[in-house]
């Protein structure tokens, strides 16, 4: 591991932000955001495959009544994140460093106002469909998480994950798609960007890609 790597994870342990196992919230915080993070009762919105966490950062920033939770494996990623919310004094964010198969163990039934998913990497050989984030298994997991009426929302710079997205999604129970557009930036449903660019987003605009976009509502109803 390189020195700046090691920096980060030593930044990150340290970083009230960060949730990461070994640290004492990791095990008890399903169902206690609100009361043990956050401290107040607005609701949570997720960002999935956070990267460096430009979606939690910009929308904490946009949206100071809402809770914001940025999740990646990745802890040099995470670490950046942290570092940049606490620089900017938000105190809305907040990183959970985990592999998206696990979010049982953080979240709960109606948990989430809303999900995005933004630039997961598209899986796109037929073997790795299983790591793919909108298969189905984990569409049905979101959907579980979102509150009746929660939106998810998927960027993808991969024209692929997009068409596959667009077959998955609507065979999910529970999600129907809103709108879509294969070019964000050039659509009337650019006002769901917020402005906010993302390290790959960049990577793939450069290289003359489109911006995929979905949105997508939790049909089901409130128990
Ligand atoms: C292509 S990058 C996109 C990062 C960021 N959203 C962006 O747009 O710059 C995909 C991210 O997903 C994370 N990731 C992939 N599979 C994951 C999983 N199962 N659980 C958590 N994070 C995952 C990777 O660590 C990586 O940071």
């Amino acid at each position: 591991m390189t020195r700046r790597k090691k920096d980060k994870y030593l930044f990150s342990n340290q970083a009230e932000n960060v949730i990461e196992r070994g640290k004492p919230l990791y095990t008890s915080i399903k169902g206690k955001w609100q009361t043990e993070f956050f401290y107040n009762h607005n609701p949570i919105v997720l960002e999935l495959a956070c990267g460096k966490g430009e979606y939690t950062i910009g929308l904490a920033e946009q949206f100071p009544d809402k809770n914001f939770i940025g999740v990646d494996i990745k802890g040099d990623r995470i670490a950046r994140g942290s570092k940049i919310a606490s620089g900017k004094g938000l105190t809305n964010v907040a990183f959970l460093r985990v592999s998206i198969q696990y979010l049982d163990e953080f979240f709960g039934e109606n948990d989430i106002s809303e999900i995005w998913l933004v630039h997961p990497d598209p899986q796109l050989r037929e073997r790795d469909e299983k790591k793919r984030l909108t298969n189905s298994y984990f569409l049905d997991q979101y959907v579980k998480y979102l509150q009746p009426g929660g939106i998810f929302h998927l960027k993808t710079d991969s024209p692929e994950l997009y068409a596959y997205s667009l077959d998955t999604i609507p065979r999910c129970s529970g999600l129907q798609i809103l709108d879509h557009t294969p070019d964000l930036y050039h659509s009337p449903l650019q006002v769901y960007h917020h402005n906010i660019v993302t390290h790959y987003e960049k990577i793939f605009v450069a290289k003359g890609f489109t911006i995929n976009y979905i949105r997508a509502e939790n049909t089901k109803s409130g128990t």
